[in-house]
């Protein structure tokens, strides 16, 4: 079959020196690459017009509907520039299916999995010069998104929607060593209740997010980790990581992260280093976990390690957790020993320099 995308490539691309200069200090969603990929669905025309063109400004009428009701779902992955010159992403098809899950939940059109594979390749054959070379911890950032595009107030899903993908290279999320953050359990505002959009990656949890986040930074902390809204007893999951917990240490060391209940968003990461945990030989839990248990069990040392994961940090490791009634230090502040060698591992996988016995890494551009 030939490929639906018609490309038109851009009139005048960013210059080569200017390109090399961008990429020695990409920092993160700061430069966009120079083309982009846009497909609509209608109800009467389904998937149609898949676009590969110029990256430029977007319009729209004043009566979009994503414009007053949020109807946006959105992804985040990587390319990642492999050894040998090729690009390829890790496990992007699992991206492809939660893309579907999100508009599934906000009752939008789902884009099939080859499309949404499609549009990444497509957009590498054009921008693979983006991809930041091997060596280092950069990469190109790809945000899938997806926008109700129907005119109308009426409130009821679109009969139009607008999916599009951009790219952006993105420098290491540390600049030198794995520094450990502080961290804000909120007590005050929740991320998702049950039967909510939690489980979705959509744009209206973020937005929810921010004021909470603005609270944690007035406490010196880099994200806000939430409770369950029923209870507000079990920790969920921060902004936009999922949480670990590391009790005990060396042979003895249990990796627990909580169960996805219904309201925790189901982390590509996460679910792999699931597998890496048992692999290095720590058993591995999915259970709920209270904040009292976190808090105490950092006081009295039986957490011995608690870090963030997700697919912009891998592993973000947690020094200490404050909260209104006061805060405590994990594992001496330090970055543990399994929090590092999780990261190492999944990072090695994914730059190509590790074993990829799981077949997680899809090739995406040739060398
Ligand atoms: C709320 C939330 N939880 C968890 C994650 C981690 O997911 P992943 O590992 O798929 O990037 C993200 C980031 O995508 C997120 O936004």
């Amino acid at each position: 079959m030939s490929s639906p995308f018609v490309r038109t490539p851009h009139p005048a691309p960013t210059p080569e020196a200017r390109r090399a200069e961008i990429l020695t200090a990409p920092g993160f969603g700061r430069y966009f690459t120079d083309h982009m990929v846009t497909i609509r669905w209608s109800a009467a025309q389904g998937w149609h017009d898949a676009e590969v063109k110029p990256y430029g400004p977007m319009t729209f009428d004043p009566a979009s509907m994503v414009l007053h009701y949020g109807q946006e779902i959105f992804e985040g992955l990587k390319a990642y520039r492999q050894p040998d010159g090729s690009i390829a992403s890790f496990r992007p098809e699992a991206n492809a299916t939660r893309f579907r899950g999100s508009a599934a939940r906000l009752a939008m059109a789902e884009l099939p999995e080859e499309l949404f594979l499609g549009s990444i390749s497509e957009l590498l054959a054009v921008d693979h010069e983006w991809v930041p070379a091997a060596g280092g911890e950069d990469s190109l950032y790809l945000r899938p998104f997806m926008l109700a595009t129907e005119v109308g107030l009426g409130v009821r899903p679109s009969a139009e929607y607008l999916y599009a993908l951009i790219a952006s290279p993105a420098g290491p999320y540390f600049s030198g060593d794995l520094k450990p953050v502080d961290v804000w359990l909120s007590t005050e505002y929740t991320r998702s209740a049950l039967g909510g959009t939690g489980i979705a990656k959509c744009g209206g949890n973020y937005a929810a997010s921010l004021l909470p986040q603005a609270q944690g930074a007035e406490h010196g902390c880099a994200q806000v980790a939430y409770l369950d809204a029923e209870e507000r007893t079990w920790i969920d999951e921060m902004g936009s990581n999922n949480l670990f917990f590391v009790f005990g240490s060396g042979d003895d060391a249990e990796v627990v992260t909580p169960s996805l209940t219904g309201s925790i968003l189901a982390g590509v990461t996460r679910d792999s280093l699931l597998v890496l945990a048992k692999e290095l030989g720590c058993q591995v839990t999915e259970r709920r976990v209270s904040g009292q248990e976190w808090l105490e069990g950092a006081a009295d040392g039986r957490i011995s390690e608690v870090f963030g994961c997700g697919t912009a940090a891998v592993i973000t490791p947690i020094g200490g957790v404050k909260h209104a009634g006061g805060e405590v230090t994990i594992g001496g502040g330090e970055t543990g020993p399994i929090t590092a060698k999780l990261r190492a591992l999944l990072t090695d996988i994914q730059r190509g320099t590790g074993a990829d016995t799981h077949s997680w890494m899809r090739t995406l551009h040739p060398a």
